[in-house]
């Protein structure tokens, strides 16, 4: 059951439609769902198989339409296939046939340069996407400029909490700042956490208060063992011998191109989420 005073929208990490309904059979509401090439990957219908290119985008299809269906007041993020060298002007085709696919969708993109221009021309034309990839607040802050006259709802910032943590840094640090930072500038987009793989970082994601936070079914599972409940004023985050990351202080009112987006883990995990897709592919 949904907690009365819960105020953060929840989605679905996952590529396969089984799970969305064992989420709601869990929780018995959820707000959406994020799907990625790596977690289509992962479904088990796509065990041991290789695909044509055209299979594969209807299998993507397929598995988005059905997990559209279970959750029609909420939205799916279906992602662009993007490696290093895929071009803005691919991703918008993409992303417009993908919107397409059903009425909820927002299309993710690879924050970087060519996912940033490719977000800047779909926002214009009325489409909705998630940035994803996001490691810094300097990206959040770029996705904020090249977004800029969009409606609230329409725009998510996907920052990846676990794979920093990967490498010794407090990634919750990075949600508690793009949130203070998109709040000083009453910012339209909103702030998705994601890469989030415990249920301490999901309950540190609430009482930060975060847009939206999409986590995957064994965190739901641990939730309701605890009895879905939302952190009270007690809880206190352990984030260990993580090296805090600081508050930078941005001008969000200069333009997207003004800001250092370069990071290593979104180019890593541009070229991680290309190879698992390609791996489908015969
Ligand atoms: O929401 C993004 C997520 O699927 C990535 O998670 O655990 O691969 O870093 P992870």
């Amino acid at each position: 059951m949904k907690p009365n005073n819960l105020a953060t929208k929840i989605f679905l990490d996952s590529g396969d439609p089984i799970e969305t309904k064992k989420t709601l059979e869990i929780l018995d509401f959820l707000d959406g769902q994020t799907t990625n090439p790596s977690l289509i990957a992962k479904n088990p219908q796509t065990a041991g198989k290789k695909f044509s290119k055209e299979e594969i985008y209807e299998f993507y299809k397929k598995v988005v339409k059905e997990i559209a269906l279970m959750i029609q007041q909420g939205s799916v993020s279906v992602e662009v296939y993007a490696d290093k060298n895929t071009k803005a002007e691919s991703m918008i085709v993409q992303g417009k046939e993908m919107f397409s696919w059903i009425p909820n969708a927002h299309i993710k993109l690879p924050t970087n340069t060519e996912g940033l221009k490719a977000a800047e021309s779909l926002v214009q034309d009325g489409l909705r996407v998630n940035m994803t990839l996001v490691f810094s607040q300097e990206q959040a802050a770029a996705v904020h400029a090249a977004t800029k006259g969009a409606n609230k709802g329409d725009v998510f910032v996907s920052p990846f909490v676990g794979r920093l943590d990967d490498r010794g840094e407090n990634g919750m640090d990075l949600i508690k700042n793009i949130i203070e930072m998109y709040k000083k500038a009453d910012s339209h987009v909103e702030v998705l956490a994601a890469s989030v793989r415990s249920l301490d970082h999901f309950m540190y994601s609430l009482q930060l208060g975060s847009d939206i936070i999409t986590a995957p079914l064994k965190v739901y599972q641990e939730w309701n063992e605890k009895g879905i409940k939302i952190p009270d004023a007690n809880y206190q985050y352990l984030f260990k011998n993580l090296i805090p990351m600081p508050y930078h202080e941005l001008d969000l009112s200069k333009s997207w191109q003004e800001f250092n987006i370069n990071h290593g883990l979104t180019d890593a995990g541009i070229e991680h989420f290309a190879k698992d897709w390609n791996n489908l592919i015969r």
